[in-house]
């Protein structure tokens, strides 16, 4: 029996599927992973959101009224990453198979500069544009999600806001593994509020312990209230603003005023007889995927072999090439021109793999960025949304970090995004997730800095096929890209393709990472024989997909990395 086979097994075994007994309108809500629906089906990293989002869907709501009210409500239940005070990019398909993509990505404040994390000497001064007021950007999302309702939604803001209005106010009962994870970051809270903040008790938190957040609920409630006023003006901007004074924060009024969220042309390419729908710059993530899959309809084997070194060598060269392009040529397309077309071109990628040996390993510091002639120039979360009528939104929403700067708006109660770090700081000088970047990414007044989040919808046959896409800061092109192909090319359902081992090379530094979790002894072994050097992490991206089969059911794909969960009836 193969190795799919097995693990497909098993996760059917222990996939626990919870039916709720409550019968809602004479449907049955199911909860998991590795479910299926026919009605609608949420799937994102906290089970509160999914079931909100799942009730919106029951009660008339389309996709994009849901996927309103997992936003809010991750706000809430998934601190981590969920956000008022960070930015989302988002790639939309209507029922009617109109696409678009919203970006609501935050922007520097109008007093950033190019140079403003170097010391005198031009040093980069450790940690500034990560964990203090100075690491924040001008936050896209709330601007994001009340667009995205006001122009796709159905149902009034108040029934989609309201939700995450309770849950902050009554409290929810938070996971074990969001225990850990506030215990983990309780020292960073304390050192870096002058105030009482609701992710640090005396004690200890424990798996059931309820979360409450009033002052956020607050801040929700004038956002229901008077719409893009209650965050980017009124009580909430005061609040924001005088939350910067207390240290190097940038962000002012106007930059709030100012603020505003873009509808961009989504980036469109095909793979065999499926079209790729996905998320264009500030985001990298969209080009890069069709850049990795263009590579892999030219190169794959007929009948490829899941993870067999061959496999895994000839993915890793083009995430290599990938990633260095990547580091050149992308930025915000507002402030930088890109080559968008050269760059997923058949002849450019045919050239860029053209120094490819299937037996060798190239070095990264051997491999710079290809040429295109006449140029000028750990948190985050993904949720997936379908409805009966297959409107299908994929969101993908961050402050950066875990927590982002950890800093919570006094009075406001929500974080503050450490998005700055996204930026170049200097040439060469790599971000938290090792990237690098140079000019095309620096810092700029008023710049959108340079993302990989990418959420991505597949058609096949003109009809919607999958919804998809991940957190991991660089990983998240290699989680989705990976997932794409574990289904296309590696036959495996939905749940299984998100459970699979992942692997991660992104040109610098110059490592292969694999999941401690899954990783195969002999196969690296394999790699570091042709040259390749290896390096174990905890984890690669959390994924969270939906596909539609054939028949017109859903399945879901919930990553078992976090305590994502789907929800379907
Ligand atoms: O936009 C980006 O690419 C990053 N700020 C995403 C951060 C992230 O995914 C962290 N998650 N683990």
């Amino acid at each position: 029996m193969n190795k799919h086979l097995l693990s497909g097994l098993a996760m059917l075994l222990l996939t626990v599927v919870i039916i709720s007994s409550c019968k809602e309108r004479d449907y049955e809500i199911i909860e998991g992973r590795g479910i299926t629906g026919i009605n609608g089906m949420v799937v994102s990293a906290h089970p509160e959101a999914s079931r909100i989002g799942t009730a919106i869907l029951l009660d008339g709501g389309n996709a994009f009224d849901a996927a309103a009210a997992v936003a809010f409500a991750l706000a809430v239940s998934y601190p981590a990453a969920g956000n008022l005070g960070g930015g989302s990019l988002m790639v939309i398909r209507d029922a009617e198979g109109n696409y678009s993509s919203l970006d609501c990505r935050e922007k520097a404040p109008g007093l950033a500069s190019r140079d403003m994390y170097l010391d005198e000497s031009g040093n980069v001064i450790e940690g500034m544009s990560t964990g203090t007021l100075a690491a924040s950007a001008v936050p896209g999302s709330v601007e994001g999600i009340l667009e995205l309702h006001s122009r796709f939604g159905i149902l009034p803001l108040t029934k989609v806001i309201q939700p995450a209005i309770n849950l902050a106010r009554k409290g929810f009962s938070i996971t074990a593994k969001q225990a850990e994870s506030l215990n983990h970051a309780r020292n960073r809270f304390i050192q870096r509020n002058d105030h009482p903040v609701p992710f640090v008790k005396d004690e200890t938190w424990c798996e059931g312990d309820t979360l409450i957040q009033e002052d956020l609920a607050r801040t929700l409630e004038r956002i229901c209230d008077y719409g893009r006023d209650g965050f980017y003006g009124g009580i909430t901007a005061d609040l924001i603003v005088a939350e910067m004074k207390k240290g190097n924060g940038l962000i002012s009024h106007d930059d709030l005023d100012n603020y505003e969220a873009v509808w961009r042309e989504p980036v469109i390419g095909t793979y065999g007889a499926y079209r790729i729908i996905s998320m264009p710059p500030p985001s990298s993530g969209g080009i890069a995927l069709m850049q990795l899959l263009g590579i892999m309809e030219e190169m794959l084997p007929e009948e490829p072999v899941f993870q067999s070194p061959e496999e895994v060598h000839l993915i890793t060269e083009a995430e290599r090439r990938v990633y260095a392009d990547r580091s050149y040529y992308l930025g915000d397309p507002d402030y930088i021109n890109i080559p968008v077309d050269e760059l997923v071109s058949k002849e450019y990628l045919q050239e860029r793999m053209s120094d490819f040996n299937p037996e060798k390993a190239s070095l990264s510091e051997d491999i710079s960025h290809g040429a295109i002639p006449a140029w000028e120039g750990e948190e985050t979360t993904h949720f997936s949304v379908v409805d009966k009528d297959r409107n299908a939104i994929a969101f993908t929403t961050t402050l950066n970090s875990g927590y982002g700067n950890c800093i919570v708006v006094e009075g406001a109660g929500f974080l503050l995004n450490n998005e700055m770090d996204d930026f170049s700081s200097k040439p060469a000088y790599p971000n938290i997730y090792g990237l690098i970047g140079g000019e095309a990414n620096s810092v700029q007044a008023g710049k959108r800095m340079l993302s990989s989040m990418t959420p991505t919808i597949i058609e096949k046959d003109q009809k919607l096929y999958m919804v998809l896409g991940s957190p991991g800061g660089s990983t998240i092109i290699t989680s989705v890209f990976q997932t794409i192909l574990n289904v296309i090319e590696y036959g495996m359902n939905m749940q299984e393709a998100v459970d699979a081992a992942r692997f991660h090379h992104q040109w610098m530094p110059d490592l292969i990472y694999f999941e401690e979790k899954g990783a195969d002894t002999l196969l690296i072994q394999k790699l570091e024989m042709m040259g390749h050097k290896t390096r174990l992490r905890s984890s690669i991206g959390r994924v969270d997909a939906i596909r539609i089969l054939p028949e017109g059911s859903m399945e879901a794909g919930a990553d078992p990395r976090g305590d994502d969960t789907a929800c379907a009836f």
